[in-house]
């Protein structure tokens, strides 16, 4: 699968989302290094901070079914500025694959491609517990 195709899929997530309160749906898929594929959209709750963001709706559906190395992410918004992830998912993420591929994109469907250890400079890893 090409990286605009896995774009493309995160957009189909797009109509799952959940957000009553921002209005901002946000799609997500993650690539496991078998090619298995998560996706994952936003899910808010009327206790705001309990939303929870697409990529970690997408790394716990893979996670809870054993995939814990993973390849590329594709993240994505119908916003004019690319769909930046957060900094808890960039955490998140971090935990399982440093060098993963982030794909990035925004409404007209075109997208940034970075490795999320750019994203995440210096981050905070199993290895630094050791
Ligand atoms: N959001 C994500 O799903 N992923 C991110 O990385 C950034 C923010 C969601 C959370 C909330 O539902 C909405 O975008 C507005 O913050």
């Amino acid at each position: 699968m090409t990286d605009q195709e896995l774009v493309e899929k995160a957009f189909e997530m797009l109509q799952y989302s959940y957000v009553p309160y921002s209005k901002f749906p946000v799609g997500a898929v993650l690539e496991s290094i078998d090619g298995t594929l998560f996706t994952g959209c936003n899910v808010e709750n009327a206790a705001y901070g309990s939303a929870i963001c697409a990529e970690r709706t997408a790394v716990v559906k893979a996670v809870s079914e054993g995939h814990r190395a993973f390849k590329r992410i594709a993240i994505v918004g119908n916003s004019e500025d690319y769909c930046w992830p957060c900094g808890s998912c960039r955490q998140v993420l971090n935990e399982f694959a440093p060098d993963m591929k982030v794909l990035i994109a925004r409404k007209d469907h075109s997208f940034v491609s970075f490795q999320l250890d750019e994203l995440l400079v210096h981050g905070f890893g199993p290895k630094s517990l050791k």
